[in-house]
């Protein structure tokens, strides 16, 4: 949808003694993108006519001619026949301007006891809560993709890398499962949030509360808050929550990019580990060869205007005096863009999670080099009786002189393993072997098949049961 902006130039109330330029009224105006909110702007609006009613505030005819008025707003909105106007400024003025067309004085009572601080505060909170439920059910989703994949490789061994070097081997669904732990922790930092943004700003009016006889519980409760904020200034003016929510996204967007960082390597020829289904790559308009990982990247290019996002509205806040200023406004394209983004990014990435095939033999190859097991010989010695530190020079050595003969550990005979130990037995090849060196980092945690295995049921049975 997007918002038809006409023309119609009038003051803005009989304070004033002549209209704002065309130039000051596009720029003051918020309604080219926060018509998005209107379905909250709706649903605040009649809970707030509600308690107006049931205070009685308002009567019951005007309560029936706002509902009747609101259900014939919100049909006009979703087919596409409300006219957004930039007159009006934004979603708010517009939807009660609409609504008193419609039912004559009831619209007018509307705003009773509210302002479009405490409105606006509010539509965003519900907007927010929503997007949370919704990027919390996507992360979800991405979850069980990345647990079948790992499922699929539990036994798959790659190399694990420190510092982009050979460390020990791994198994690729381990690896997975690193990725299904952040995502973990993402849902739970939403979850987190979503409490402190679910709280109704609603009665704070402009920033000092109303002479009215409000009920805020009650609206509270119509629209599913947990709770009223406290101060009516810091009700209007703070928009912590939508950082914080930022700051998840960023975190959230932070994953994925590392994550895409390691697909594109991964998928790079040079490396060969697996490659991502054509329909998430694109082709090079020169090179006809090409087969480009275009989603990872994009999603790492994306993670760098969610982080700006955040620094927007650390930005935006941090030099306001209490209570609302139309700084605030400011609030909405960042936000919008960072749920667009997130919601799109991930639900992309569940997808493609299906669409990756691994290379088994290209990663065991990769495995064999760079005396992924240098580790497992060390420990071997010191299960000898060796202290830590001299298996570590021990086999520091035997590796040099792998290095110095182009040859890998293995290929060294007992003989010339005993040069660096005699403690060494011809019990030390089963150590070397990469199933051997995983199989026993058998521990919660560890990289072990069986481990790998027992990881994804723990995951599977939390996501079942939450
Ligand atoms: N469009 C405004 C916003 O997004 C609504 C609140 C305006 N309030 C005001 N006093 N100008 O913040």
């Amino acid at each position: 949808m997007t918002a038809q902006l006409s023309k119609k130039s009038e003051a803005w109330s009989a304070r004033f003694s002549e209209p704002v330029s065309d130039l000051v009224k596009r720029y003051t105006a918020s309604i080219s993108f926060d018509y998005r909110l209107a379905r909250f702007d709706i649903a605040g609006s009649l809970a707030h006519a509600e308690m107006l009613h049931a205070q009685h505030i308002i009567s019951s005819e005007d309560f029936a001619e706002i509902n009747r008025g609101m259900a014939q707003i919100s049909a006009e909105i979703d087919a596409g026949k409300f006219e957004w106007l930039l007159d009006l400024e934004d979603v708010h003025l517009n939807i009660e301007k609409r609504l008193t067309e419609l039912v004559g004085d009831a619209g007018k009572r509307l705003h009773t006891g509210r302002s479009r601080n405490d409105q606006v505060a509010t539509d965003i909170r519900l907007y927010l809560r929503d997007a949370i439920d919704n990027i919390g059910l996507l992360l979800r989703d991405l979850r069980l993709a990345l647990l079948n994949l790992a499922e699929r490789h539990s036994g798959t061994i790659m190399p694990g890398f420190t510092h982009m070097q050979v460390a020990q081997p791994i198994t690729f669904g381990h690896h997975i499962l690193a990725y299904v732990e952040m995502f973990g922790r993402d849902g739970e930092r939403m979850l987190d949030c979503r409490r402190r943004v679910n709280r109704l700003p609603l009665g704070a009016a402009a920033l000092a509360g109303t002479t009215f006889p409000i009920d805020r519980e009650r609206v509270a409760r119509t629209l599913g808050f947990d709770d009223v904020c406290h101060n009516s200034l810091d009700a209007v003016s703070d928009r912590d929550f939508a950082i914080e929510f930022c700051a998840a996204a960023a975190l959230v967007m932070t994953h994925v990019s590392r994550m895409s960082e390691e697909l594109v390597i991964w998928m790079s020829p040079r490396v060969g580990f697996i490659d991502i289904a054509d329909r998430f790559c694109t082709g090079s308009s020169i090179m006809p060869q090409k087969k480009n990982p275009d989603v990872p990247e994009l999603a790492r290019g994306k993670t760098g205007r969610v982080n700006g996002h955040l620094v927007a509205l650390l930005t935006l806040m941090k030099g306001q005096p209490l209570a609302y200023n139309k700084d605030n406004q400011e609030d909405k394209e960042p936000l919008f863009d960072t749920v667009d983004t997130v919601v799109d990014t991930l639900r992309i990435f569940a997808d493609m999670a299906g669409g990756i095939s691994v290379k088994d033999d290209a990663m065991r190859d990769a495995a064999l080099q760079g005396f992924a097991t240098a580790t497992d010989l060390a420990d071997y010695l010191v299960k000898k009786g060796l202290p830590f530190r001299d298996a570590h020079e021990a086999v520091a050595r035997a590796v040099r002189r792998c290095v110095d003969r182009g040859c890998d550990l293995t290929d060294l005979t007992l003989a010339e393993m005993q040069e660096f130990s005699r403690l060494i037995g011809d019990d030390v090849y089963d150590v070397l072997t990469l199933e051997g060196s995983v199989a026993a980092r058998n521990h919660i945690g560890g990289t072990a098949p069986e481990q790998v295995r027992a990881a994804i049921e723990r995951v599977r049975a939390l996501l079942a049961s939450h």
